[in-house]
Order: C-alpha cells, then sequence, then structure tokens
C-alpha cells in the first residue's frame, strides 16, 4: 500500500491568508495542517508517500518534510500545474504507484480516528468513508438503502439525497489510475472523485464504511477554527 497526500490547489476561500503560503501549511494548533493527514498515513503503516503540491509554495514543503527519513518513510513530490481535480492525482500518481493500491488522504483533512485497521485490510476494489454531517452539501454524498448499502454518490448535491458526507480519504486498487484518465470535467471543470467512486459502484467493488470520530475538512475560514479548537482540546490526535 502507498499513499498519496494531495496538497495542490489555489484555496481562495482562505485569501488573504493564502496569498502568503499554502492552505495545507496554515496552523492547526501547534503544527502544520499536513502533518494530521500525514499522521493518518504513517499510522496505518504507510511509507512510501507522494505529496502532490500546487507550483507557488511547493518549496516550503521540501523544506517542511524534507526527505521523509525524520518520519521514518520515502516521500515523492510532484506538482500539479493547475487545480484540474482530484481525480487527476491517480493520473500525475500512476508511475509511482507501479502496481500497488493506495491511500490518498486530503491535505485539509483532519480525521480523529485512528483508520489504520482498514486501511490495511484492504484488499482490492475502492473503500470509502462516510460521516453524518449537519451540511452535507459542501461535501461528496452518499445515500445507502436499507441495509446501509451504498446507492448513489453525488458531488455537493443542490437537492438533499443523504447526511452522510465523504471524507477525503480514499483507498483504490492500481485501477484507479485508467477510471481516472476516463473521467470528463464537470460543470465546475474539475475531474471529480466522485466519478471515480462511482466507477468501482457500477462494478459492484466500492465499500463504503462510516466512521464514527470527528472530521474536518479544513477549507473555510470556520471549519479551520473548529479544527483548531477541537485539536487544542485534543492534542493527542497526531503523533507526529
Ligand atoms: O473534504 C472532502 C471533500 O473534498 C469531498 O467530500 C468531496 O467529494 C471532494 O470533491 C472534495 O471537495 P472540496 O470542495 O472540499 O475540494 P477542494 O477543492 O477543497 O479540494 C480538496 C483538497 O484537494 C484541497 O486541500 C486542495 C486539494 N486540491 C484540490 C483540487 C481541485 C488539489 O490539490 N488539486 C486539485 O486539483
Amino acid at each position: 500500500m502507498k499513499g498519496i497526500i494531495l496538497a495542490g490547489g489555489k484555496a481562495t476561500r482562505l485569501r488573504p491568508l493564502t496569498k502568503i503560503t499554502s492552505k495545507q501549511l496554515l496552523p492547526i494548533y501547534n503544527k502544520p495542517m499536513i502533518f494530521y493527514p500525514l499522521n493518518t498515513l504513517l499510522t496505518a503503516g504507510i511509507k512510501e508517500i507522494l505529496i502532490i503540491v500546487a507550483p507557488d509554495y511547493a518549496g516550503h514543503f521540501l523544506h517542511l518534510l524534507g526527505s521523509g527519513k525524520d518520519f521514518g518513510a520515502k516521500f515523492t513530490y510532484e506538482i500539479q500545474q493547475s487545480p484540474r481535480g482530484l481525480a487527476d492525482a491517480f493520473i500525475i500518481g500512476e508511475d509511482f504507484m507501479d502496481e500497488d493500491s493506495v491511500t490518498m488522504v486530503l491535505g485539509d483533512n483532519i480525521f480523529e480516528d485512528d483508520l489504520s485497521e482498514e486501511i490495511k485490510s484492504f484488499k482490492s476494489g475502492g473503500r470509502i468513508f462516510a460521516k453524518k454531517v449537519a451540511d452535507p452539501e459542501r461535501s461528496g454524498v452518499v445515500k445507502f438503502d436499507a441495509n446501509n448499502k451504498a446507492i448513489k454518490i453525488v458531488e455537493k448535491p443542490k437537492e438533499w439525497i443523504s447526511d452522510y458526507a465523504i471524507p477525503g480519504l480514499y483507498v483504490y486498487d492500481k485501477r484507479v489510475c485508467q477510471f481516472a484518465k476516463e473521467v470528463k470535467p464537470s460543470d465546475r471543470g474539475e475531474i471529480e472523485i466522485t466519478d471515480l467512486h462511482n466507477s468501482y459502484l457500477e462494478i459492484g467493488e466500492l465499500d463504503v464504511r462510516q466512521i464514527k470520530g470527528a472530521w474536518f475538512d479544513a477549507g473555510t475560514f470556520d471549519s479551520l477554527l473548529e479544527a483548531n479548537v477541537f485539536v487544542s482540546k485534543h492534542k493527542r490526535l497526531s503523533k507526529i
């Protein structure tokens, strides 16, 4: 199992903070944001990690994280020239993945739970997660049937379909690279990760697991503040 941290994008929603650095380097309590998703991968025993960054502050990431040696891991860096969408990570990361499966985590997502068992037990197909939230319209959303089987997945639905958001942690086998190349840009001009979930759902190989602990997508001022307050109260959330 390899790991990818997607930490590019322009983060215009967080301007002016992101005029001087990248969103994923902003502080969450006492550490740069990217330490939390990195901790999620390292805790699961993943040692080969590709970090995808935007061109503007690429050097800052290298300065902060280096080769990975300090974390007992090996980091590789790639630059995403423009924010084409989350699915682009599997096109950029195809050579890095080689024949292995991958766990991708978004650089602005923070998880309270230790998800290492969910990652380590993965065999093939796709495995994503679901979390009941008050504002599902901000995320990709999954609808379950009466037997808790995922039946529909929509990116930021305009009409309510379910309260279950899909957090930014995705485990896929190697076929994801081919699926990613087949995705057509959405109305907002991005190749959407939800299309990849749907590719696996259609062939009956998508496993959706509900998570119990807190989850933050720290991409807005309010969620950034919420994440900071939460982490300040749960200081051992990250071991690194
Ligand atoms: O946080 C979970 C949600 O993340 C999912 O529920 C959605 O299905 C997924 O589309 C995504 O939605 P967001 O609107 O939060 O995505 P955002 O554009 O904020 O990008 C998420 C992270 O990925 C962010 O740290 C920036 C980075 N990114 C984004 C894009 C579009 C890249 O590195 N490259 C990109 O091309």
